[in-house]
């Protein structure tokens, strides 16, 4: 059959970048599974796109695509996650991915200039996903004008873990038409930064339009499966009478993105397309309905429905149904995703918490459902839940005219303010005259259980006792409800016991909007949502007008390239022809032993190469047998036939295929028995409780740290008290993946790795092979945070093991439930305290017993890193602290920022907030009291203790944000705000930090310049990783100073494990500094040396100074590590965070409504990366204590919160509203290297200010129920703590 289009077509064709791709429907490797991103990075071989969690919930695989509305015929433009795109419904389509945009030889876009100059990278993984959001947005507008609105709204599909967001919003920001003086003004200062690594291509993206109207065909694949693209109903139906016959299974495919939530449904044998028929697109209004085709879009429908509501009486309701939407999925999710396939969802997972389901019965919409050209049915949404869905179209819906009278109020409570399913929805319509209800209610609720749609008995209860304004009606509504709502339990979705609460307080809420006029002012505040308004910032430094190229904020090093997809990855790194990849069997026990592996029926598939076991490992089989401390349990690589399993998701093997869909499922098809399985402790409390109950409590314990009081505090009150703070994900996004090749004198290993040094050591002992033999290089990575400091070797291991054994190069990329559930995490810790203190608040005496849960090998507990930090800014006066550890059947968990220190200040500053409780002071006062001072002693630990030199700089700091953080007054306001409002309250707290940085555990980063005698441009390799950091672009400014060169004249390398030999890893905030000072270091070794050659020169230019040196036969390379000989001084990192929130006391939600941050960064090298570090360590950290919550299943020990579906790490809108940051002027380090200091972890701390914000905006709400006790307040507090703590009942809800 020819190529082209029609229904004999055997190719389908689009375009990408402006070039034409046909695919023959025979090639071997692309099927229906194969997706867009797949084909674009791996056969149109366009690596800037990147691919994460492949279920349309990060962004990194967003595209701009331009295709035909079938309705109108109109050209639309579109940003859509590529990763859950089949190819084959890419017929058509003219597709932009970031390389189309600009690049470094042709010049770059203003999208990607503007983020680059305004520090919006840093690891840049998440980079092209987001500069392709802001192409989509600004192509889908005429004239490319977008608003200040439109960016703040666009970009709830695109996680940054590492900047914080800030930077790239104004980026994208001062690209608007009513963009802020402050942004505008920042663009003049990057049109005048002559040094800007970026220049501007002339023109915008490319503006010609491929997009070609779909045409009826159908494909058979290479596979067996069946592709038809279906433009009419006629195409559709037959082509579903054909599948029939065929006996094949099937499915329409819409936008594909319930695939992005059920993911492992399939595969079909049968797929029909049917985004080409006009019918399923219609958008219509008349006097009695509006009528939305089934597949239309929720985008569309957004923007139609909001129009309509303003232009059309008795449609009023739509602004809500349009609002609602708005918060379903993300925006390139909503751009494909329909409303058919929404329902659809539905109607096979009762269970689906569906906000359009809810939305279409709470307005009494109804279906159309064709079952043929001519046959339909009306149907209600309760009708369609029960109707046989099979071969039939989901043709329209029908949204009746509603007078003024109804009253429609619809509510999504979620984990995340965007981009995440409900707890629990709902939707109310109340026709009411003259304060009556005068027809029956509509109370919908979703998320309760399979079952349930209307709250019926209530309903009916309503509308015959009408009354709404009376506190018995709506006393006696609240008991029907509770009655007739029985939620269900599913781990990780909120408690029954919450949702249960959630259906009261909705309605309460609903009627509160209704009544408002006779509710009193301090209650009012209940019938509203938390209002969010568009966020700004503010960073204020200290310029430097010295003509150093230091000090200065110099857009990133590698900026540009990330920006435009120039920058590779490991990932990046094309595939060989031989290259065989990986996919990890994991065990689906938490505890037991692994009995068999039978992969017969995998090994027997077409292209699957060989199973890996721990047969294979011919050397030790433990990933961790080299470490900074003793070892406690072997971590092996995988589990031995006979061996014991230790967690849920431990790695058994890795089957072995051509490519990694084949692997995929192949690995489905292995089979694993186990014998002996037991209930897994996945909580770190009862195995503390066991230990306990074992006499072995002593053994976990890893030593005592005490100091000596001072007889002049009287202590005379004592109070105990405890803290559980959960775990954290790493969520970098670059999953692990790494490259082995065997070589002639062993293997080169390509890893994202934190520590080149233990990834090399444990592969040796793993492979039974010397060191030497082994050769890694790391370019950059896509985001570390602790993850990839011992992790990677596992992954390295299985991969060496594997390519030493078959002899070909693997490749392994872990997806992300396999990097969540087989790779460890953020410790959990259990804290408790005994403190004792004087009348004023001063601390004499203070017990504690820190307690970390380090998963199920112990190896890496790290209590003592709480420990050091617990001091943070006090004294340590009659302190014993007791540092231990307890390990469960879990994950061995791992460093994540700022590791143990988080813990150390979030304990020590609980006791100060309960001190101050006891006593009724203000909390800053106590803290004040106790100080630390020049002269006091720190609290001994295995470094030693010594003495504190300096002045404490927390009082400097403190006088600084009264003024800038305007701290009183907000006090002030926010007493009156809780007075004044008894559903919304409000939260400040200001936390003050000392961070001890040191070099206690090593230094040596070694660094290696070469200079180039033909035109005197230098090179740079060095140990340090980049990860994000700006480690790069701080040598690049320092090796220009010491040499005195322009930047341009500079290139950094990649890292490897020859100059990099027996390095330390780059954590710990430290190794910034480090490569600084090592290549400082080695460009002094080379001018010592030019020298001589300069005293004979007249005032020669760089080049012929170079030139003449190597005349000379000067050596014109050196390198340096770091070592004790340069008696490297730790120092103190001085900061402070004031968090403001705002909860709703009826729903537990929450928002940070301001943050003002200092930190000291002494004189801050380049100081856009140090506020880069500073506001991306905040937004980690105030994610680690509010939405990233870690759930294990009790009973099988599986991880639960696996996916971007339930782990939600903070997105745009959970910033806060207002986000200030000041670096603290003139203070140089005279400790530091260059006088800078470490900026990355400290701030990290800092965030437990979002903590006891929430804690003292719960204390208010608790105290207008009469309750004054302190009480415990585990983390991360989400909604449902919140809700919970509040202490609030339905007997509250009162006009
Ligand atoms: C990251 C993410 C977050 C999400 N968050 C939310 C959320 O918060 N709230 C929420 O409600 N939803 C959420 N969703 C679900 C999303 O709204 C749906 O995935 C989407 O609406 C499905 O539409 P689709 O066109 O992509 O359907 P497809 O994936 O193409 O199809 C889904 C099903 O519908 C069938 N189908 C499609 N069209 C028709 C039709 N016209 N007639 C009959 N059958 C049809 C298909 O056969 C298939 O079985 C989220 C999805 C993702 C990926
Ligand atoms: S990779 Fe596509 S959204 Fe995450
Ligand atoms: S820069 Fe956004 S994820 Fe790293």
């Amino acid at each position: 059959m020819g190529k082209g289009s029609g229904s004999n077509a055997s190719t389908i064709s689009f375009t990408i970048n402006g070039k034409e791709y046909h695919v023959d429907a025979n090639t071997a490797n692309i099927n229906s599974e194969t997706m867009l991103v797949d084909f674009i990075r791996d056969h149109a071989n366009l690596k800037g796109t990147k691919v994460m969690c492949r279920e349309g919930g990060c962004g990194a695989c967003v595209v701009t695509v331009r295709t035909k509305d079938a309705a109108i015929g109109a050209d639309v433009t579109k940003g859509i996650n590529s990763c859950i795109t089949p190819v084959y419904s890419c017929q058509g389509w003219d597709i932009s991915t970031v390389e189309d945009l600009g690049n470094k030889d042709d010049g770059y876009d203003v999208i990607q200039n503007r983020l680059v100059n305004f520090h919006g990278t840093q690891c840049g993984y998440c980079t092209p996903g987001m500069i392709m959001s802001m192409n989509s947005l600004r192509e889908s507008k005429k004239d490319g004008l977008v608003t200040v609105k439109e960016v703040e709204d666009n970009f709830d599909g695109n996680i940054c873990r590492c900047t914080g967001y800030r930077p790239i919003l104004d980026a994208f920001k001062s690209l608007a038409v009513d963009a802020p003086e402050d942004l505008k003004r920042k663009c003049d200062d990057i049109e005048d930064c002559a040094s800007c690594p970026c220049p501007m291509r002339q023109g915008l993206g490319r503006k010609c339009d491929k997009a070609k109207t779909k045409e009826n065909s159908t494909l058979v694949l290479a596979n067996g499966s069946v592709w038809t693209t279906a433009v009419d109903l006629k195409a559709v139906f037959q082509a579903i009478q054909r599948s029939n016959s065929d006996g094949k299974k099937l499915r329409f495919v819409a936008g594909n993105t319930a695939t992005g939530v059920y993911k492992h449904e399939g595969p079909y044998s049968s797929y029909i397309e049917i985004n080409g028929i006009p019918e399923l697109k219609q958008k219509k209004v008349d006097s009695s309905e509006v009528l939305l085709g089934g597949g239309v879009t929720l985008a569309d429908a957004i923007e139609f429905l909001g129009d309509i509501s303003k232009t059309k009486s008795g449609f009023e309701y739509m602004a809500h149904i349009s609002t609602h939407l708005e918060r379903v999925a993300n925006a390139p999710v909503r751009n494909n995703a329909t409303i058919a396939g929404n329902l659809m969802i539905k109607h096979a997972h009762r269970e689906f918490p569906s906000d359009v389901f809810v939305l279409l019965e709470t307005a009494g919409a109804k279906l159309t459902i064709a079952s043929s050209v001519t046959e339909m049915k009306v149907l209600t949404m309760t009708d369609f839940l029960k109707a046989d869905m099979r071969d039939k179209l989901i043709l329209s819906v029908h949204f009746p005219q509603r007078s003024t009278n109804y009253h429609f109020r619809s509510f999504k409570i979620t984990r995340r303010y965007q981009n995440a399913h409900a707890y629990v929805n709902a939707g109310f319509l109340v026709k009411v005259e003259d304060g009556k209800i005068v027809e029956q209610p509509r109370i919908v609720y979703g998320g309760i259980n399979p079952e349930f749609v209307h709250a019926t008995a209530t309903e009916e209860f309503l509308s015959k006792n009408t009354d709404i304004g009376s506190m018995q009606v709506l006393q006696n509504a609240f008991q029907i409800l509770d009655k007739e709502v029985n939620p269900d339990f599913h781990p990780p979705e909120a408690s029954p016991e919450y949702r249960k609460s959630l259906t009261q307080s909705l309605l309460y809420k609903t009627i509160l909007g209704i009544m408002s006029g006779k509710a009193s002012q301090h209650i009012k505040s209940g019938g509203s949502d938390i209002p969010r308004s568009i966020s700004k910032g503010t960073q204020v430094f200290e310029a430097d007008k010295s003509d150093s190229r230091l000090y200065k904020a110099m857009p990133k090093y590698e900026g540009a390239w990330q920006a435009s997809g120039e920058a590779e990855y490991t990932t990046d790194i094309p595939k060989r022809p031989d290259e065989l990849f990986g996919v990890f069997i994991l065990s689906t026990i938490g505890s037991g032993t692994l009995k068999s592996i039978d992969a017969t029926e995998a090994l027997a598939m077409p292209g699957v190469v060989r199973l890996i076991t721990a047969k294979d490992v011919k050397g030790k089989n433990n990933y961790q047998e080299y470490f900074f401390f003793p070892i406690v349990k072997p971590q092996p690589v995988f589990v031995n036939v006979g061996d014991e399993i230790s967690y849920h998701g431990q790695s058994i093997a890795l089957l072995l295929a051509e490519n990694r869909q084949i692997a995929v499922e192949a690995s489905r098809k292995v089979k694993v028995a186990y014998e002996g399985a037991t209930k897994p402790v996945v909580d770190m409390m009862e195995a503390l409780k066991n230990v306990e109950a074992a006499g072995l409590l002593p053994k976990h314990f890893i030593g005592t740290f005490s100091s000596e009081g001072d007889p002049s505090v009287k202590v005379n009150h004592t109070l105990a008290g405890d803290m559980n703070i959960g775990s954290q994900y790493h969520f970098y996004m670059e999953t692990l993946n790494c490259l082995c090749i065997p070589r002639e004198d062993g293997i080169d290993m390509h890893i994202p790795t934190q520590w080149m040094d233990h990834t090399q050591n444990n592969l040796s002992k793993v492979l039974g092979i010397p060191c030497s033999s082994i050769n890694i290089d790391v370019k950059r990575i896509g985001g570390g945070f602790g993850g990839k400091i011992t992790q990677p070797a596992h992954i390295a291991a299985a991969a060496a093991v594997a390519a030493t054994t078959v002899r070909h190069p693997v490749r392994i990329a872990l997806d992300i439930e396999t990097n969540m559930k087989m790779l460890g995490r953020r410790l959990p810790f259990y804290m408790k305290y005994e403190v004792g203190f004087n009348d004023v608040g001063k601390i004499g005496s203070l017990k504690t017993e820190i307690f970390c849960d380090a998963g199920f090998s112990g190896n890496e507990s790290n209590s003592l890193f709480a420990v050091i930090h617990l001091q943070n800014a006090y004294k340590a006066l009659g302190w014993e602290v007791k540092p231990g550890f307890v390990m469960t059947n879990t994950a061995s968990n791992t460093s994540v920022r700022a590791p143990g220190s988080v813990k150390g200040v979030a304990l020590i500053e609980n006791i100060m907030e309960h001190i101050a409780f006891y006593l009724k002071k203000d909390s800053l006062d106590v803290r004040k009291l106790n100080f630390i001072e020049k002269g006091d002693h720190f609290l001994p630990t295995f470094f030693g203790g010594g003495n504190f030199e300096e002045d404490n700089q927390i009082p400097r700091l403190i006088e600084e944000i009264k003024k800038s953080g305007d701290y009183e007054n907000r006090k002030q306001f926010v007493e009156t705000f809780n007075k004044e409002n008894r559903w919304k309250k409000r939260g400040l707290s200001l936390i003050p930090i000392r961070y001890h940085v040191g070099f206690e555990f090593g230094c040596n980063l070694p660094a290696m310049i070469a200079i180039y005698h033909f035109d005197g441009t230098v090179s740079c390799t060095h140990a340090g990783i980049e990860m994000g950091q700006g480690l790069q672009t701080k040598v690049l400014q320092t090796i220009a100073q010491c040499f005195q060169i322009p930047m341009d004249k500079i290139k950094l390398k990649s890292t490897n494990n020859f100059i990099g030999a027996n390095a330390f890893p780059s954590g710990g905030s430290v190794a910034s500094e480090l490569c600084c000072f090592a290549a400082m270091r080695a460009c002094e070794t080379i001018k010592d040396r030019l020298k001589p050659i300069l005293e004979k020169l007249e005032n020669p230019s760089w080049e012929k100074l170079i030139a003449a040196a190597y005349q000379a036969k000067i050596d014109l390379t050196a390198s340096y590590t770091p070592g004790p000989k340069d008696d490297l001084k730790g120092y103190q990192v001085w900061a402070l965070g004031l968090a403001e929130v705002e909860i709703d006391v009826l729903t537990g939600e929450y928002k940070v409504v301001r943050t003002d941050l200092i930190e000291d960064a002494g004189k801050s090298l380049s100081p856009g990366v140090d506020l880069g570090q500073i506001e991306g360590g905040y937004i980690f950290g105030q994610g680690f204590w509010t939405t990233e919550r870690i759930v294990h299943c009790k009973e099988t020990g599986e991880l639960l919160t696996n996916r971007t579906w339930d782990y939600k790490p903070p997105e745009t809108k959970d910033i806060p509203e207002d986000f200030r940051i000041s670096l603290l002027k003139d203070a140089p380090n005279p400790y530091g290297i260059l006088r800078s200091k470490a900026t990355g972890e400290p701030i990290l701390c800092a965030t437990v200010a979002v903590y006891f914000a929430l804690r003292n905006a719960i204390t208010a709400a608790r105290a207008d129920k009469g309750n004054t006790e302190w009480f415990k307040l585990d983390s991360p507090i989400t909604p449902e703590d919140v809700y919970h703590h509040c202490l609030t009942t339905p007997t509250d809800f009162k006009f």
